[in-house]
């Protein structure tokens, strides 16, 4: 009986992993409390494809893996909408826990955190309606670097150390936390610690909406799977 319903249960993930891979330029997919995008935003200008297939939900995890191989191409997933002003926000945990998979020899990619601030109450993340993108890399490979120059080294922030990065990108301001030195592939973090440093050293206004996280990997050059284990973000005000 045991076994049979084991059997069961592999042959209906293995049906969900091959019937659930988008590989278009812009699909998306629904993937439990978020979204599973491509947003391959650069395809036109790279030489490439990519494929991302859902793996799982479990509450509000998800599992998925990126297939890539690039000339020069971001793709994100993104979650949910939010609309919460940030002097309102108490506590917002998050956990990604990821690794490549497999991994062409000298690859440029970040592995990172996207988020998004604005005025009004909702917005689309990268349009009229953001102020500000706060980009969290957990990794960065290939001497790649965030929009603009670094303007702090050395900050501790909900445990690791970061270097600072900021500039403009269209209407609005690009704010980069880079970490430090190697990589964290399994990040747990209240993202509330980053948005509170922001409003007290960095003069974001603490009435500003954030309106959108999204995670996911830029891929520039290379090839390679990156499987996210897990993640999961909720925001409590
Ligand atoms: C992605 O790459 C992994 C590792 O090589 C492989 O097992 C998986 O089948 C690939 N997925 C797709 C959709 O090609
Ligand atoms: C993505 O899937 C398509 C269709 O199966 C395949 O032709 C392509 O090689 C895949 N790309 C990657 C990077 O795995
Ligand atoms: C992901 O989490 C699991 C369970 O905590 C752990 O065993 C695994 O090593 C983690 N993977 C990475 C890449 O950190």
């Amino acid at each position: 009986m045991f076994k049979f319903l084991l059997a069961l249960g592999l042959a209906s993930l293995l049906k969900l992993v091959s019937a659930q891979t988008i590989s278009g330029q812009y699909d998306c997919m629904p993937a439990g409390d978020y979204t599973l995008c491509q947003n391959l935003w650069g395809e036109s200008a790279g030489v490439g494809g990519q494929n991302s297939t859902l793996i799982s939900t479990n509450g509000n995890a998800v599992s998925w893996q990126t297939n890539w191989t690039w000339a020069d191409a971001p793709n994100n997933v993104k979650s949910c909408q939010y609309s919460y002003r940030l002097g309102t926000i108490q506590s917002a945990p998050t956990a990604w826990n990821w690794t490549y998979v497999t991994e062409s020899e000298g690859i440029r990619a970040d592995v990172s955190y996207d988020i998004w601030f604005g005025k009004a109450q909702s917005g689309t993340a990268a349009s009229s309606a953001s102020s500000y993108e706060i980009m969290i890399w957990l990794s960065g490979q290939g001497g790649i670097q965030p929009v603009g120059s670094q303007i702090l080294s050395g900050l501790n922030i909900a445990g690791n150390t970061w270097n600072l990065w900021s500039g403009p990108n269209a209407n609005w301001q690009v704010l980069s936390f880079v970490i430090s030195s190697g990589e964290v592939r399994n990040f747990n973090a209240d993202l509330n610690e980053f948005f509170q440093y922001l409003i007290e050293s960095q003069g974001v206004a603490s009435t500003q909406y954030l309106q959108a996280i999204q995670v996911g990997t830029e891929p520039f050059v290379g090839s390679a799977s990156l499987l996210t284990e897990s993640f999961s973000v909720s925001v409590s005000v």
